[in-house]
């Protein structure tokens, strides 16, 4: 075998990816809303630049430019200066990011933007009803059932869509829906404690 280093190869990473046909990939999924520039020689496209696209967020229509890898999570928060969901793992594992989507929970940081063009989408900000707060949220407070406060908003929206599709849950119902948020100050009995006062208090759906 050679002790060549493989940069002297001529076959970089970046043209490997696009000979693989990542850029092929891409063109068969995306819509028809992204420019596309072709680059290779072998014909394949790789995606360049932005589209605008509209966001429904909070009840509120958003326009952003996005690139095919912006992540929901960073159109919100870059961009659009909706800061309720928190950038903490990026990678799917903590919930901090939870958002809901045409009612359904979804990690932010694992939707691109594009995916949610045209969806309903509420943060923890559109909860409040003129000025009130969502039940579940004054739950959270009365139960303090926060610390630093960084995955609250997380747990907030799961257990809203929860109360959404089920508004008497058990214990065993509440954890099920949370399972996906890490809180690391451990405060996981006062945010059970507060989803089942909510329930209490909930009245019809939200988000
Ligand atoms: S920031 Fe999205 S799951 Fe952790
Ligand atoms: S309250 Fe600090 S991470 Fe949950």
């Amino acid at each position: 075998m050679s002790d060549e280093p493989i940069k002297s190869k001529k076959f970089s990473r970046r043209a490997f990816l696009k000979v693989s046909g990542g850029g092929a990939v891409g063109a068969a999924v995306l819509p028809s809303l992204v420019k596309t520039t072709p680059v290779r020689a072998d014909g394949a496209e790789v995606f360049k630049g932005a589209a605008t696209i509209q966001l429904k967020v909070n009840g509120k229509a958003r326009s952003v430019e996005v690139e095919p890898r912006t992540t929901l999570l960073s159109a919100l928060r870059h961009q659009l200066e909706v800061t309720g969901c928190k950038e903490v793992c990026d990678r799917g594992e903590c919930g901090a990011c939870t958002v809901l989507m045409n009612g359904k929970t979804v990690l932010a940081c694992m939707t691109l933007a594009l995916d949610a063009a045209g969806k309903e989408i509420t943060t923890v900000e559109g909860l409040a009803v003129d000025g009130k707060l969502d039940p579940v949220q004054q739950a959270f407070i009365d139960k303090d059932a926060l610390m630093c406060g960084f995955c609250t908003p997380g747990f907030v929206m799961s257990v809203r869509a929860l109360l959404n599709k089920n508004p008497h849950p058990t214990e065993a119902e509440v954890r099920q829906a949370v399972a996906g948020n890490t809180c690391r100050c451990g405060t996981y009995g006062r945010v059970f404690e507060a989803a089942l006062a909510a329930t209490k208090a909930t009245n019809g759906k939200r988000g």
